[in-house]
C-alpha cells in the first residue's frame, strides 16, 4: 500500500520558531502548509524553503480571522481530505514596557484591551484552528496538535510581570487539557510546549537558544507514535508542571 504523505499546518510561520518548525517538518518528509497573516512575508518565507523541497506551500492565514480559518479548513477538506499535524505557533507579546517607569505594567494597571489582544491571537487563534481542523482529524482517526505555549503561562511559576502574555498562555494550556480530555481514547494527541528562551523577534537578543533548539520539542510532539502522551506540557521533550 502506498503511504500518503502526511500534511502539516503551521501558523505564524513566516519567521522565528514557526519557520524553523516548517523547515524541520520538511526534513521529516511532511507536506507542509506554511501559513502567515502577511502574504508577502509568507510567500518570501515559502520561496526560501522551496529552494530545498517542493513539499511546501503558502496559505494566507491570520489566526484572528474566522474567515481565514474557515477558508483553510475548506481547502484542506477539498484538496487533501486530511490534516495530520497542526502546530499552533502564531503568537504575540502584547504587554509593553511603560516608557515613564521603564518597567512592565502591573496587572493592577494593565489595560484590559492589551489582555484581550493577547487572548485574541495566542488563545482564541489556537482554539479557532482546533475547531476547524480537529473534525478533519477525526474523519481520519489520526492527528497531532502542538500548542506552542510558554513557561510564562505556568501557574506553578507565576509572577507579576506581563499579564497579557501570561494569561493568554495559561488559557492556551487550558485548551490543551480540555481538548485532550474530549479526545481521550482516540489517536488524536494534543500537547503544549515551552520552547525555552529563543532568539527571535519575540524572544529578543538576550535569548539563549537558537531556533533549531526551540523547534525540537515541537517536531517530537508532531511525530508522537500512537499511544503517546496527550494533555501534557513539555520543555526539552520532558513533562513540566502546569
Ligand atoms: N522566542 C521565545 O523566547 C519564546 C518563548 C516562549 C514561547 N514562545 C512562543 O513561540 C511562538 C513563536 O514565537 P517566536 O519567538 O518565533 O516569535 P516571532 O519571531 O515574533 O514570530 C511570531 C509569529 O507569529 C505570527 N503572528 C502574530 N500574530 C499573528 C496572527 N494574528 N495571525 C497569524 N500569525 C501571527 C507573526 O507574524 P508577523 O511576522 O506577521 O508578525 C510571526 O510569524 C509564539 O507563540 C511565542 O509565544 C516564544
Amino acid at each position: 500500500m502506498i503511504q500518503q504523505q502526511k500534511i502539516a499546518v503551521v501558523t505564524g510561520a513566516n519567521k522565528g520558531i514557526g519557520f524553523e518548525i516548517c523547515r524541520q517538518l520538511l526534513d521529516q518528509d511532511y507536506r507542509v502548509i506554511l501559513t502567515a497573516r502577511d502574504p508577502d512575508r509568507g510567500q518570501a518565507a515559502t520561496a526560501q524553503l522551496l529552494a530545498t523541497s517542493p513539499a511546501i506551500e503558502f496559505f494566507k492565514l491570520d489566526v484572528t480571522s474566522q474567515a481565514d480559518v474557515d477558508r483553510l479548513s475548506k481547502y484542506l477538506q477539498t484538496r487533501y481530505l486530511r490534516c495530520d499535524v497542526l502546530v499552533n505557533n502564531a503568537g504575540i507579546f502584547p504587554d509593553q514596557r511603560d516608557d515613564l517607569e521603564n518597567d512592565w505594567p502591573s496587572i493592577l494597571t494593565a489595560k484590559l484591551e492589551t489582555i484581550q489582544k493577547g487572548l485574541e491571537t495566542n488563545t482564541y487563534g489556537a482554539l479557532r484552528l482546533c475547531q476547524a481542523i480537529i473534525p478533519l482529524m477525526q474523519q481520519n482517526h489520526y492527528g497531532r496538535i502542538v500548542n506552542v505555549s510558554s513557561g510564562m503561562g505556568q501557574l506553578s511559576d507565576m509572577n507579576g510581570c506581563c499579564p497579557g502574555y501570561r494569561i493568554s498562555k495559561t488559557a492556551l494550556n487550558v485548551i490543551t487539557r480540555v481538548i485532550a480530555d474530549e479526545l481521550k481514547d482516540t489517536d488524536i494527541l494534543i500537547n503544549s510546549l515551552c520552547p525555552g528562551w529563543v532568539k527571535t523577534d519575540l524572544g529578543g537578543d538576550g535569548a539563549t537558544r537558537e531556533v533549531s533548539e526551540g523547534a525540537d520539542t515541537a517536531i517530537w510532539l508532531a511525530m508522537l507514535p500512537t499511544g503517546g502522551p496527550s494533555g501534557l506540557f513539555f520543555r526539552d521533550r520532558q513533562v513540566i508542571p502546569w
